[in-house]
Parts: C-alpha cells; structure tokens; sequence
C-alpha cells in the first residue's frame, strides 16, 4: 500500500467496506456454534429405536452456544472419516467455533481378518493395516482424530476430544469400570496435537456418575442393550460431560466459557 495512489486507496476501503457485510464470518460473534462428531450415544435419537437417546442435543441446555449435532449411529473415527463426515463438518466451521469429537464404541475389531468397515488399526501411532475385506489401507483411531482436529483447527475452530462413554457398569450387579483402550486414544491424540485442542474424559464423569447413582438406577438406564440409554440417561452424559467441563477435570478447554449452568451428578 506505500506507493498506492490516494484514490486506489479510497476504493480499496470503499471495496472492503462494500464487502463487510456479504463475509459474516469476518464479523465477530458473541458466541459460537458447537459442532458434536460422534456415533448413536451422542445422535439425536440415538439407536433409532423409540427407546433410546444420543447425549448431545441435551447439552444446549447448560450452554450458550449453539449446539450442532452431526452424530450418527454407528460410525466409527475411521467410517466417521471415510465417508467425508469430518469434511462436511470442517467445511461449516467457522473461526472461533469448537468441535467435540467422541469415538469409540463402534471402532473395535480385527480389521486384518474381519473387517467391519469401522475397526481401527490397532495401535495408537502410525501403524497401518491392510483391509481384509477391501484391501484398502487402515490407519490407527489416533491417526483418524488427529487428521479430523487437524481440518478443524486449519478453519480456526477448537477442538475437544471427547473420551467415549462407558455402557452399562453395573451389568453384572457390581460395578465395574475398566476404560477401553479409546479413552486413552483420545489423551494421546490431544498430546499430539496441543494448542487448540483439549482433552475431556467423559467416560470417567459419566462412570463417576453410575457409581453415585447406583445399580437398580443405572440398569434402568439401560432398555436394550448395555451401550444406548434412555432419554434420561442421555441428559445425565450430558450433566458429567457438563460438570467435567465446568470443573476442568481435565484441564481447561474452550468450551468453559459457555457453560451457563453446571449441573452436580457425580
Ligand atoms: C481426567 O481427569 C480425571 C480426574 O482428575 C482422572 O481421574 C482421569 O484419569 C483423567 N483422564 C485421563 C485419561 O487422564
């Protein structure tokens, strides 16, 4: 602009003027619009059966953001991946918005010799596989994550990484917590990737939440199976994912700021 004649300046800021307001993302916004990625236990309506629920919708309720809920039953990080999901949703981001990512329910399995189309490569690095059922090349569920943060935060959106949540600990009568190896993928892949992305263990607050409420309360959780949850079972994931948040479990992530109303379950 130092050799610029006065008037090319003068249209240059009539242009930029001109173009404000056809570029809102270039405005700044009080608040931003929350994406969710993840499988049936974060959905709206979670397993599509009348009887269960996804926990993300719920989450709007103790937050001022706007919730944008882009799970799907079951998907994987690596279908989640394939099919183009975290495309879309990176190309819907815009700077300053957060994208909460929770696999793992559906990523397990043995992808050399019986491959599903949504089991990982095991390991939590750059390990690959060859599909046994399409020959094509599997990457690790940190792999997949960490390339999905990576098309977020290239937009300027945050992400967090989201720990799975747990099914059914108190099946058998007792409880039981063990984390699948996913829970600790996630931590892995937030390591990996630092600044802009966090880490929240929302299996631990929501196993935390189970042990406080009981046996008969949490099988009553649980209609079908030992992974989706009723409607009432969905809002309290959304609580301990709430309270984790609200209390930092796990550190600070940008999601604190919005959270209007933190509920106490576990
Ligand atoms: C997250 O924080 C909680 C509470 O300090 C802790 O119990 C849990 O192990 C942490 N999660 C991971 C995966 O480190």
């Amino acid at each position: 602009m130092r050799f610029s004649s006065l008037s090319t300046v003068l249209a240059l800021g009539a242009l930029k003027a001109a173009a404000t307001p056809t570029r809102p993302e270039l405005a700044p916004r009080a608040t931003p619009t929350v994406y969710l990625c993840g499988d049936s236990t974060m959905a709206n309506k979670g397993a599509n059966d009348g009887a269960t629920d996804g926990w993300g919708q719920y989450f709007g309720t103790y937050s001022s953001v706007t919730v944008v809920n882009k799970a799907i039953g079951g998907r994987s990080a690596r279908s989640y991946w394939a099919e183009g999901r975290f495309a879309e949703v990176a190309a819907l981001v815009k700077s300053g918005d957060i994208v909460v990512i929770e696999f793992g329910h559906n990523d397990g399995g043995t992808p050399v010799t019986a491959d599903n189309g949504r089991s990982d490569c095991p390991g939590a690095g750059t390990e690959t596989c060859i599909s046994s059922a399409t020959g094509e090349t599997i990457y690790t569920f940190v792999f997949y994550v960490i390339q999905a943060s990576k098309l977020m935060t290239a937009k300027g959106a945050t992400v967090i990484l989201s720990s799975q949540t747990p099914n059914n600990l108190w099946e058998t009568g007792a409880f039981v917590s063990a984390p699948p190896r996913f829970v600790g993928y996630q931590l892995t892949a937030q390591k990996a990737l630092g600044t802009g992305v966090y880490f929240v263990d929302h299996y631990e607050a929501v196993s935390k939440t189970y042990k406080k409420l009981g046996n008969t309360e949490t099988n009553a959780l649980y209609p079908n199976d030992h992974t989706h949850t009723s409607p009432k079972g969905a809002l309290l994931s959304a609580q301990a994912f709430t309270q984790a948040i609200y209390t930092k479990t796990n550190g600070t992530t940008s999601l604190y700021d919005y959270v209007i109303n933190s509920p106490t379950v576990y």
